[in-house]
C-alpha cells in the first residue's frame, strides 16, 4: 500500500513537471510568433502612413497618427527626431516609451527598421521604429508601441488548459494502467496457483521461467518438510526436543497451562512439608518435556503447603532436587474449584467424553466457574508471557475456552491444546448445552491434538454439526475468520529411557522386597493394577475377572496375588466416593469368598504411591492388568513395559484405551467380558518366557521410538510449518487463495 502510493506521488509530479515544461515551450513559442506578428503589422501601419505623414507636421501630423492608433492592439505612435526629441505623439501616448527613452541602436536604425519588446508591469509592450521615407536629413523616426497583454493572458490561458490536459490524461492512463493490472495479476495468480498444484516433476521443465525462482524456492521447503517428516519419526530425545525449539522455533521456553500441578507442596501431620508427585498420566508425560524445554508451568495450586513456597509472584523453582523450570500457581476460591473443577470439568466433560456409563451433570453455576477460572489462567499465560507469539501448549478438557480467550490477549500466539482424554462422537456431545462455546473455544488453538484419529475425527464432526465453519477434510483442519485450526493425532507417551526405572532396584531385589512388604511368600505368582480409583478405569471388571480366574483355575489357590494400588481421587464427588466404597465391597467379598488363613486373594491399597513404589511394583509382578473401559491414551500400560527391562512380565491391555493401538503384543482383552479376560490372566500366568520375551521386547522398541519427546517434537514441528506455510503465503501475498 505504503509503495503504491509512493508510486502515485511520483507519477503526479512528473505529469506536473511535464505539463509546466510543455505550456512553458508553448508559451515562448507564442511569444516569438506574436513579436514576428507585431513587427509585420507595424511596418504594414508605418509604409501605409508614411506618404500622408511625410507632409505634415504638427497637428495635422497629430491627427494622423491618432487615426492609426485606431487599430485596438497599436497603444502609441509618435514622430521622434534622431537625436530623442519628440515631434509629435498621438493622444494618450505611454510617456515611459517615449522617444527620449529610446536606446542609441533604435535612433540609429536604417530602413529595415528596430524592434524590441519590452516587459511592463500591465503587460509586455512592443516597440517598433521606422525611419521615415522623407527627404529631411537625417530622416524622422516613426514610434509604433504595440500592446503585448494579451500574450501573457494567452499563455495563462493555455498553462491552465495543460495542466487540465495532463492531469485528465494521468487520470484515464491511471484507470487503464490499473484495469491492466488488475487483470495481468489475476492471470499470473491463475497460472501460479496451476504451477503450484500440479506434482512438481511435472511441472519444473514445463512452468514459465518467471515461475522457476519461485518454484525452486517452494522445492526447498517441501523437500526440507519432507527430509523433516522422515527425521520426525525416530530417534527423540530431550537434546533433540531442545534443538527443535531452538533452531525452529527460536530457542524461546515453552508455557504449559494444566489444571494438575507438576509437584505438590503437602505438610503432614508433623509439620512438614513434602514433594508430592501427582497420579495423573498429563504430569507423567509433560513433565520430561518441561525438564527437557524449560520455561514456566501454570498450574491450580492445590497443596495445602503450595503457597509456603512461592514467591512474590507465585513461582517456585523446579523439580525441587534440581530445578530447570517455574511452576506459577494459580490460587482457586473454593467456589471456583467446586464449580470449574469438580463440578464442570469432572461432572461434565469427563463423563461426556468417555463411555463408561456415568451421567454427565452440566449445571450453570458450574459453567459461569469454568468460564471465569479458564479467563482467570488466561491473564495468568499474558502476564507470563515475555513475548507477543509464545508457544502455548494448552492441556486438557479443564480449559476447552483458553485458547480463544488468549487468542484474543496473544493474536500471534502459537497456540497447542491437547486433549488427553477421549472426544466423544457429535451426537453425544451435543448433550453438553454450551457445546458451540466448547468448539469456539478450542479453535482458539493453532493446532488440536488428539490421541487418536478417531477422536479427531469425532471432533470435526462435531464442529460440523454444531458451527458454522469451513472444514478442509483433507489436511484435517476447521478454517474460522480467516484462521485454521489443525486437527491432528499425536498418541502420547512417557520419557525413555524412564527415569524411575533406572533408578529403581535390580528386578530380583524388587522381586523380593515387595513381595516381602506385602507379606506374600517369595515365589508368590503376582499381579498388579495402578490406578487412580475413577470409575472409566475398570477396577471392578478387572476384580470380577480375578475371581473368574480363581472360580476356574483352584490350582492358584494360594499362590496367586492381585495387588491394586487406588489413589484416591476427586473425592467429594458422589460418583467417586460411590465407586470407592463398591470397590472395597466387591474385593472384601472375593477375599471372604476364597480367602483362607495366609492367603487373601485381593490386596487393595487405596492410598497414594510415589513413583519409585509404583516402579517396584511394576518390577516385581508377573503380570499387569490395565482394564480401563475408556481411555485417550493409558500410560500405565507404557510405564509397566518401561520398568521390565528384564524382558519379564505380561501385559494384559483393555482394547479401549489408545495404548492398545500401539502395544499389540499385549494380551488384548475386552474388559467387560468377564470370561475372556480371566482366560487372558491365566494365559499370562503361564506364558513362556521366551514368549514373555519377545513380546516384551517389541513392546520396548516401540514405547522407546514413540517416545514423549516425539510426541512434543512432532507438535512442534507442525507448529514450526504452520509458521513457515503463512509466511510463504504472505510472501507471495495470495493469502487464503494459496493451494495448501
Ligand atoms: C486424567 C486427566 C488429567 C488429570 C488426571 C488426574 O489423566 O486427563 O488431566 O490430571 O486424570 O486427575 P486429577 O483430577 O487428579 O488431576
Amino acid at each position: 500500500m505504503r509503495a503504491a502510493i509512493r508510486f502515485l506521488l511520483l507519477l503526479v509530479g512528473c505529469l506536473a513537471l511535464l505539463a509546466w515544461g510543455a505550456s512553458a515551450l508553448f508559451n515562448r513559442q507564442a511569444m516569438a510568433w506574436a513579436e514576428r506578428d507585431m513587427a509585420m503589422r507595424a511596418r504594414l501601419a508605418a509604409s501605409a502612413a508614411s506618404p500622408s505623414l511625410r507632409e505634415a507636421t504638427g497637428t495635422a501630423a497629430r491627427k494622423l497618427l491618432d487615426a492609426m492608433v485606431r487599430d485596438e492592439r497599436l497603444m502609441g505612435a509618435a514622430l521622434c527626431m534622431r537625436d530623442g526629441r519628440l515631434e509629435v505623439a498621438s493622444n494618450g501616448f505611454p510617456t515611459p516609451l517615449g522617444c527620449n527613452a529610446l536606446p542609441a541602436e533604435a535612433r540609429e536604425a536604417d530602413e529595415e527598421g528596430w524592434d524590441r519588446t519590452i516587459p511592463g508591469p500591465l503587460g509586455a509592450s512592443h516597440l517598433t521604429v521606422v525611419p521615415m521615407a522623407e527627404d529631411t536629413e537625417p530622416p524622422r523616426l516613426l514610434l509604433l508601441v504595440h500592446d503585448m497583454s494579451f500574450v501573457d493572458r494567452r499563455a495563462d490561458t493555455t498553462r491552465r488548459y495543460t495542466f487540465l490536459a495532463f492531469a485528465l490524461v494521468g487520470l484515464l492512463g491511471a484507470a487503464a494502467a490499473s484495469v491492466v493490472a488488475r487483470l495481468s495479476w489475476l492471470s499470473w495468480t491463475t497460472q501460479l496457483r496451476k504451477v503450484l498444484l500440479a506434482p512438481f516433476r511435472a511441472t519444473s521443465a514445463t512452468a514459465p521461467r518467471r515461475f522457476q525462482p519461485l518454484l525452486s524456492d517452494v522445492r526447498d521447503l517441501v523437500s526440507s518438510l519432507a527430509l523433516e517428516e522422515a527425521r520426525t519419526e525416530s530417534g527423540w530425545t530431550p537434546e533433540r526436543l531442545q534443538q527443535v525449539l531452538r533452531r525452529q522455533l527460536g530457542g524461546e521456553g515453552i508455557l504449559v497451562v494444566a489444571n494438575r500441578e507438576p509437584y505438590i507442596h503437602e505438610r503432614d501431620d508433623a509439620g512438614e512439608v513434602r514433594v508430592v508427585h501427582p497420579a495423573s498420566g498429563l504430569v507423567t508425560a509433560l513433565e520430561p518435556v518441561m525438564r527437557a524445554c524449560s520455561g514456566t508451568w501454570i498450574a491450580h495450586g492445590s497443596g495445602n503447603a503450595d503457597f509456603d513456597v512461592v514467591d512474590a509472584k507465585d513461582h517456585v523453582r523446579v523439580p525441587p532436587d534440581r530445578p530447570v523450570y517455574d511452576l506459577r500457581r494459580l490460587r482457586l476460591s473454593k467456589e471456583e474449584e467446586k464449580g470449574y473443577y469438580y463440578g464442570f470439568s469432572n461432572e461434565g466433560l469427563w463423563p461426556l467424553c468417555h463411555i463408561a456409563h456415568a451421567r454427565p451433570e452440566f449445571r450453570s453455576a458450574d459453567w459461569e466457574q469454568y468460564q471465569r477460572v479458564n479467563r482467570r489462567f488466561a491473564d495468568a499465560v499474558a502476564e507470563e508471557s515475555g513475548s507477543p507469539d509464545p508457544i502455548v501448549l494448552v492441556q486438557d478438557y479443564h480449559f476447552a475456552l483458553l485458547p480463544k480467550y488468549l487468542r484474543e490477549r496473544l493474536p500471534r500466539a502459537t497456540i497447542l491444546t491437547f486433549w488427553h482424554i477421549p472426544w466423544p462422537n457429535a451426537e453425544r456431545f451435543g448433550i453438553c448445552p454450551w457445546e458451540r462455546e466448547l468448539l469456539e473455544g478450542l479453535l482458539g488453538s493453532s493446532i488440536i491434538g488428539f490421541h487418536t484419529q478417531a477422536h479427531c475425527t469425532n471432533f470435526l464432526e462435531s464442529v460440523d454439526r454444531y458451527m458454522e465453519s469451513r472444514l478442509d477434510r483433507e489436511r484435517h483442519s476447521v478454517v474460522q475468520g480467516g484462521r485454521e485450526t489443525l486437527v491432528r493425532a499425536y498418541p502420547i507417551s512417557i520419557d525413555w529411557p524412564s527415569r524411575w526405572a533406572d533408578e529403581a532396584a535390580p528386578v530380583a531385589e524388587c522381586h523380593a522386597a515387595v513381595r516381602r512388604e506385602l507379606g506374600i511368600p517369595e515365589d508368590a505368582l503376582l499381579g498388579v493394577g495402578v490406578d487412580r480409583l475413577d470409575y472409566t478405569k475398570g477396577i471392578e471388571e478387572r476384580f470380577l475377572a480375578v475371581e473368574r480366574l480363581l472360580e476356574r483355575e483352584p490350582g492358584l489357590h494360594g499362590r496367586f496375588w492381585f495387588a491394586q494400588v487406588a489413589a484416591p481421587s476427586r473425592t467429594i464427588i458422589e460418583a467417586y466416593r460411590g465407586l470407592n466404597e463398591r470397590v472395597e465391597a466387591l474385593a472384601t467379598r472375593i477375599n471372604e469368598r476364597f480367602g483362607r488363613p495366609g492367603w487373601r486373594p485381593i490386596i487393595l491399597a487405596r492410598t497414594h504411591h510415589e513413583p519409585p513404589a509404583v516402579f517396584r511394583l511394576y518390577r516385581a509382578a508377573d503380570l499387569c492388568y490395565v482394564s480401563a473401559l475408556h481411555d485417550g491414551m493409558n500410560l500405565v500400560a507404557k510405564e509397566f513395559v518401561a520398568a521390565r527391562d528384564d524382558l519379564r512380565g505380561v501385559l494384559v491391555l483393555s482394547r479401549f484405551t489408545g495404548a492398545a493401538r500401539e502395544l499389540s503384543e499385549a494380551l488384548i482383552v475386552n474388559p467387560y467380558d468377564i470370561d475372556s479376560a480371566a482366560s487372558a490372566l491365566s494365559e499370562a500366568l503361564v506364558m513362556p518366557a521366551e514368549e514373555q520375551e519377545d513380546r516384551m521386547r517389541a513392546m520396548r522398541s516401540l514405547v522407546s521410538e514413540l517416545n514423549v519427546y516425539r510426541w512434543a517434537g512432532k507438535m512442534l514441528l507442525d507448529a514450526t510449518r504452520a509458521r513457515r506455510r503463512e509466511r510463504l503465503a504472505s510472501r507471495l501475498s495470495i493469502g487464503k487463495g494459496l493451494p495448501r
